[in-house]
């Protein structure tokens, strides 16, 4: 209906420029409140949406301009300006905002969409002094989202092209939206080669007109960078971030931020990130587990060092009310999971590549054995074969002998494994992030069946009398018959990393990063009651009587309780915490990425003693023999005495 446009009538005729004035009325339907930004080939305006004369509801209109007066160049532009809506309608992302309806009319285009209620973060960084890096890390987990929903889709990818601070928009919720997709520069030229983005932001490749995924890696490097050290890119020589140190700019900044950008931004793209995915991955690291190192494994077998006597001091525990460690065993990078145990042996995985078997008298080294990337899951024990079951980042789950480390079998999967498996009915159940929930006959390794969940699974799976329960990072809570057909799915907003426990009354409790406590009926799915922390519920839950123990990256661990969903206490620490805590004799055993391991008094929350590692806490506890094990980021697994109350 162009005829019902109205343009404002002192602009002749009407379409240059991006100046609709306010009251102006489109398609007798939106009527114009102001300008929000833009000029030259257009602008973008808050209006009024008619249609709904009782209720303010808020649109925002883009205006393109066609200035070529060539009129195939023109009816091309056109064109392009179609296709390109007609995709851009068709994409459901909470970081994109909605298109509602697009239309053109002579020499101007318009797209009418969703009006996002904020600031894009270049006036952002005008009007503040400093951002939280807690805030910037949470956008830019969410800016390699949504990349990787454009860079998802299919049949062809989207590339945004044009990553930078005033595309960005923080809404009132705080959260990230991209806008501009550069339909503009497309509908202005007709010529998608000539579209490079801006200059400052945009990846040497792409100013050979070739944009790619990874172009966008590049450029959300850029925009990062200029938020962390307030230096404008467009400001400073071409490709020369390098020169600027983040450290030298903000106190906040850390070295492995520094190491991730610098990844984001190399020259040759082939170095970058390869995925949005693989870079979101470094960024959760980094904002939910702070002194978790993001570099890859050191090549196997590249110390020449033989394995370390453990440190004994017999004398030890509790000198002064001060727990000292029975013994230490040192391996050769972090110690990010859970230990197990099994007749006098102890089984850790490092990221060092190895599992490690440690004698649990003394502390003294059995044997390790070697895989291809670091581990950083759980052992599982399996006590009718005689045989430690272990994952690790090289794809592999491999059997392990107990009594000498020698290989029983192996399988390899489509990624790598990251949740720790679990043992039970004589198969071994366990996810990877190839998708993929496995079952496997624990005696030859043979494979029984898969289940495929389509997104990675790090959640160890728990495995009840007639369930096998996991979450996914893609945000499914599954509950599948033990012969792999799938019983129920809930669907928390965010990814489950969390294992779930299931209690004696058959309820299933588990976390997400949504930063809710779920419980949930382990037969059906239904939901009874979630709890929530203020931050991402990584760490899992353990029941101990009535009452249900987890930690969150809001630095507390919870006990609530199992009946009611209240909270019977909390304990606030100085960090996330991820490990997840176990409880004997009624003591909760916790530790932090404080650097501190805390017993806890289970039904009071009183703090009875506490033992300083020398580096972030991501592993549970494990007692056996009077000993309460964990692992650290230090390198160490530490081995404590059971304190009795
Ligand atoms: N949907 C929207 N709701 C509210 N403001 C918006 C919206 N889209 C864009 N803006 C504002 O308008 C500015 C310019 O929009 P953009 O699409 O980036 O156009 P340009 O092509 O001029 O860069 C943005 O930086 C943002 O501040
Ligand atoms: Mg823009």
């Amino acid at each position: 209906m162009p005829e019902t446009t109205q343009f404002s009538e002192t602009e002749g005729n009407g379409y240059t420029g991006g100046r609709l004035r306010p009251n102006t009325i489109l398609l007798a339907r939106y009527k114009i409140d102001a300008k929000l930004g833009g000029g030259g080939q257009g602008a973008v305006y808050q209006a009024r949406d008619l249609n709904f004369p009782d209720a303010r509801r808020l649109v925002a209109i883009k205006e393109m301009i066609v200035t070529t007066t060539d009129a195939n160049l023109r009816a091309s532009s056109l064109k392009t300006f179609q296709r390109e809506a007609n995709i851009l309608a068709t994409l459901n992302h909470p970081a994109i905002p909605k298109i509602y309806d697009f239309f053109d009319q002579n020499d101007s285009a318009f797209l009418i969409m969703e009006y996002i209620n904020g600031n894009n973060l270049e006036e952002i960084l005008i009007k503040t002094k400093r951002i939280p890096m807690d805030k910037i890390l949470e956008w830019a987990i969410d800016l390699c989202d949504v990349l990787h929903y454009l860079h998802s889709y299919q049949p062809e990818p989207i590339i945004f092209r044009d990553m930078k601070p005033a595309n960005i928009m923080i809404d009132s919720l705080g959260k990230v939206r991209l806008v501009d997709f550069g339909i503009a520069k497309i509908f202005v030229s007709g010529v998608k080669q000539t579209t490079i983005g801006t200059e400052g932001y945009s990846a040497p490749e792409q100013y050979k007109g070739n944009a790619n995924p990874l172009s966008d890696i590049y450029s959300l490097g850029a925009t990062l960078h200029h938020v962390i050290t307030r230096k404008d890119p467009r400001l400073e020589p071409p490709f020369s971030f390098a020169e600027r140190k983040l450290m030298d700019f903000n106190e906040e900044a850390s070295s492995e931020l520094a190491t991730v950008l610098d990844k984001a931004l190399n020259f040759d793209p082939d170095k970058r990130y390869q995925s949005c995915a693989e870079m979101k991955e470094a960024f959760l690291a980094l904002r939910y587990r702070p002194t978790m190192s993001v570099s890859t494994p050191k090549a196997n077998g590249a110390t020449s060092e033989m394995p370390r006597r453990a440190s004994r001091d017999l004398n030890s525990s509790t000198l002064d009310g001060v727990v000292q460690p029975i013994w230490t065993f040192k391996t050769e990078d972090e110690i990010r999971s859970s230990p197990a145990s099994n007749d006098q042996m102890a089984f850790v995985g490092s990221y060092d590549t190895n599992l490690w078997a440690i004698d649990l008298n003394n502390g003294e080294f059995v044997w390790k054995r070697p895989s291809d990337a670091g581990i950083a899951c759980a052992p599982g024990v399996d006590m009718p074969h005689s045989q430690v079951i272990i994952g690790s980042e090289d794809y592999t789950v491999r059997a392990i002998s107990m009594r000498d480390g020698r290989i029983n079998w192996t399988h390899i999967t489509g990624n790598k494994v990251r949740s720790s498996p679990t043992v039970a009915h004589g198969y071994v159940f366990f996810g990877s992030d190839d998708g993929k929930l496995y079952a496997l006959n624990a005696d030859n390794g043979r494979y029984q069946w898969e289940y495929d969940a389509g997104a990675a699974i790090r959640s160890k799976p728990f495995i009840s009398n007639d369930r096998v329960i996991f979450g996914t990072e893609g945000g499914e809570i599954i509950g599948l018959e033990l012969n792999g057909t799938r019983k129920w799915a809930m669907r928390p907003k965010k990814a489950v990393t969390s294992s779930p426990f299931v209690d004696l009354e058959g309820i299933c409790y588990v976390g997400s990063f949504d930063g809710f406590i779920y419980a949930i009926d382990a037969d059906s799915g239904f939901s009874h009651w979630r709890v929530r922390t203020n931050g991402p519920v990584i760490s899992s839950p353990t029941v101990h009587r009535n009452l249900v123990y987890v930690g969150s990256a809001d630095g507390k661990l919870y006990c609530i309780n199992t009946q009611t969903g209240k909270e019977r206490w909390t304990m606030q620490t100085e960090k996330p915490i991820v490990a997840s805590p176990i409880v004997h004799n009624g003591i909760v055993y916790i530790g932090g990425t404080d650097n501190i391991f805390y017993a806890v008094d289970a039904m009071s929350g009183k703090e009875l003693w506490r033992f300083n590692a020398k580096g972030a806490i991501t592993s549970g506890a494990h007692i056996a023999d009077d000993l309460v094990m964990f692992g650290s980021l230090d390198h160490n697994l530490y081995a404590l005495p059971v304190v009795q109350q």
